[in-house]
Parts: C-alpha cells; structure tokens; sequence
C-alpha cells in the first residue's frame, strides 16, 4: 500500500492550486475564527477521517491510515484531553463514517483500504461501537459485512429512527439504508451526484452525509457540491423526488464532510485547500478558519459541532494533516482535532 498510497497522494499533491473562495462577512464577529488543536496523533500518516460528538461531551473519531482504529477523547476542552484508542479492527485497515444513533452506540465503517479511494473488493462492513465512556473498554459487533460495497464514506442516523443508518458509497455512487439489528443493507438511491466526476483525478463522488428537515444531503468531492433529496420519516427517498443541487463551492478544490448548524448554515471542510468554509441557506459562503498556505486545518476531513452547555459553539474538526495536497507543496503533520470558537457567528 505504502507505494501505491504515495503515487496518489503525488496525484492529489497535483491537483491545480487553490483560490480563495469569495469572502462575504456580514456578522459581527471577524475572521478568521479563533481555532486551537486539542490533540494531535503522532505518526504523520496518521489521517483523522471523521468525528462524532457524543451526547456525553466526550469525541469519537476515526482513523482512515494507517490502521482502522477509533480513538475518543474525553475533556476535549480542558488542558488535558485525554485520547484513548478504543478499538482496532483487525480485518480492516481503514475506518470512515462514524454516527451516534443511541447514547454510547455508534455505527462505524471499515475496509482495506489500497489507496485513498480504492477499498479492496469484499472487504467493506457496518460495525456498531459501544462505549461508555470514563476510561471504558469498547466493545463491537459486526452489523453486516456489505460484499458488493465499495467505498462507504459518511454515515448518519436518521431522526426518530435508532434501528436503521444511510450511508453513502462514493465509488459506486449509491446510498445505502442498513438496519443496525437485522443487518440488512439496501440501496435506497442510485444518482449521478453521488458518483464520481468522469476523468476526475480523485475518482472520489459521495462523501458526507446528513439529514435535515425532511431531506438528505450529501457532499460530492470531486463534483465539489452538496446535494439533496427528499425523503420519508424512515429515511428513503421519495419516489420520483428530484436530485437538487444545494451549492457549487466555486473556488474550492474539493469538498470532504460538512454538517449544518443550528441556524441551518453549512460548515463544509474542504480537505485540499486546508480551510472550512461556511454556506449560508441564501447560498452566501465565507471561509472561516485556515487557508491552502496554512497548517491550522490542514487536510480538514470532517466537521461536528458541540453537543453540550460548555461547548455549543464549539466547532470540532477532524484533519488529515494535509497528507492528500501538502501545504506549500511539500508540508504534512499527523492528523488532529482542531476546536473552532464560533461564539457569536451562529
Ligand atoms: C491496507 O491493506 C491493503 C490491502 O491488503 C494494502 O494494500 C495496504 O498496503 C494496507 N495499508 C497499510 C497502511 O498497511
Ligand atoms: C503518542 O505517544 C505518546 C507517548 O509515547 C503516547 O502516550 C500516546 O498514547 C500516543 N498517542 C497516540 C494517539 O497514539
Ligand atoms: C467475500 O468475503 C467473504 C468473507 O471474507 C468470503 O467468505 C467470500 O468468499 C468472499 N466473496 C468473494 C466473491 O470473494
Ligand atoms: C455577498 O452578499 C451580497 C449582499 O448580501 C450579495 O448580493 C452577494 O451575492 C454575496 N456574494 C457572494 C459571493 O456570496
Ligand atoms: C507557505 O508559504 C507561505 C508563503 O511563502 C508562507 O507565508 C507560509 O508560512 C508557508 N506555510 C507553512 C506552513 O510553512
């Protein structure tokens, strides 16, 4: 893999310059916002592909290389986090999406992964993570083990419903609805925005997921887009629903996973060009933190916000250490979790 791994992060370090995306702060608060790293890994292929916000306060996150692992870190915002490895899958080596769909229950996903959107064939399964937190050993159970699955990315639970997830696959260009108790995995939807962009140098289509008043959304990577759907109070699409595009993030050189704030803005993690970037629901859209000659956010994979009094407008983001598209060319750290202090911008 190591080789194979470094010829595409070459291909993506290739990956024609980024330009800043159009600034429009019409808030009080000025920018860039205020951002700290909370704890850094310690290997510099150590990619930080996704975050879940526990109820608790406490963080899970996923690593997508070198090994499928899942860390939490607990006090994320007190001087001294504490990270702890959770688990390690063994017939794994990468982990993707990561949801809460229960206090202390999350689905997980893992593959083999022989580059950064190549899963190996037949390797690709739906775990659910229990954990309580406080130190506790984790325990898991394999939901399904998808052999026609490729590249399942993002994950998210569907409101009101804990028995069932979507998930996309962003190699195939589907999206996926697993029942967590029976293990049942079926494709709920099969469009062209959820596939990669044909001759596209990443090959690299659906990649976050989230669901909001009624629709799912998803973010395309290559087609630097969000989507949506409309769908049921159990999460499939309405027969006949149109595929509308929400946003192009014009000036952006890819888009990773995103989630939406409580007004309803989309913080999107543009991974390549090291900066999170806001959408407002009038389509407006800013960069708040970072920028492609900055390590701040470098290689931003993910976004989840604070669930609790303490950390509501905390803006949590997961990072890659800009191992897909060095910073200045040739710069990459260990992946990390930056918190963003968005007080007053939201
Ligand atoms: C992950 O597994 C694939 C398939 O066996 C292999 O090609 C790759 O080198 C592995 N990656 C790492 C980091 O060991
Ligand atoms: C990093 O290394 C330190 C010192 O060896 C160790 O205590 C810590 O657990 C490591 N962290 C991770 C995320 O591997
Ligand atoms: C897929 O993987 C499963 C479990 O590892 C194995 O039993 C099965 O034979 C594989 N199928 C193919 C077509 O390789
Ligand atoms: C910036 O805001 C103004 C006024 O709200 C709007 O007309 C304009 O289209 C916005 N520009 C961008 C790039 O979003
Ligand atoms: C990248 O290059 C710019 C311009 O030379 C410089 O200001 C910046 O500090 C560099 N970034 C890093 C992380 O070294």
């Amino acid at each position: 893999m190591a080789s194979k791994f470094a010829r595409l992060v070459g291909l993506m370090g290739a990956l024609a310059p980024a330009f800043a995306v159009p600034t429009n702060n019409s808030h009080q608060v000025s920018l860039p916002l205020p951002a700290r790293t909370i704890v850094q890994m310690n290997q510099t292929v150590d990619f930080v592909e996704n975050i879940a916000v526990s109820g608790s306060g406490d963080l899970v996150v996923t690593l997508f290389h070198p090994t499928a692992s899942v860390y939490a870190v607990e006090k994320p915002l007190s001087d001294s986090p504490i990270m702890s490895l959770l688990h390690t899958f063994q017939d794994a080596n990468g982990t993707t999406g990561i949801v809460e769909i229960n206090p202390g229950i999350f689905v997980v996903a893992t593959a083999f992964y022989q580059g950064l959107a190549t899963p190996v064939a037949n390797t690709t399964s739906f775990w659910e993570l229990q954990w309580g937190g406080k130190g506790l050993p984790a325990t898991v159970r394999r939901i399904d083990h998808a052999p026609k699955a490729s590249l399942v990315n993002g994950i998210t639970s569907i409101p009101g419903l804990k028995s069932a997830v979507l998930a996309v696959d962003g190699a195939l260009g589907l999206i996926y609805r697993v029942n967590v108790i029976t293990g049942v995995n079926q494709v709920v939807l099969d469009a062209t925005e959820l596939k990669p962009v044909p001759g596209s140098q990443l090959g690299l289509g659906a990649n976050g997921i989230k669901i909001r008043d009624g629709y799912v959304y998803w973010s395309n990577t290559d087609a630097v887009s969000i989507y949506r759907t409309l769908i049921d109070s159990k999460g499939y699409p309405i027969r006949g629903a149109k595929v509308e595009k929400v946003v192009t993030i014009e000036g952006a050189s890819g888009v990773d996973d995103f989630n939406f704030d409580r007004q309803g803005n989309i913080w999107a993690a543009t991974n390549l060009d090291n900066t999170v970037v806001t959408i407002k629901p009038d389509g407006r859209r800013e960069v708040v933190v970072g920028s492609p000659t900055e390590l701040t956010v470098a290689g931003d994979t993910a976004v989840a916000f604070g669930r609790t009094a303490a950390d509501k407008d905390i803006v949590y983001v997961t990072t890659c250490g800009a191992v897909a598209s060095p910073v200045n060319g040739t710069i990459t750290e260990p992946g990390k979790i930056v918190a963003i202090d968005a007080k007053g911008y939201y």
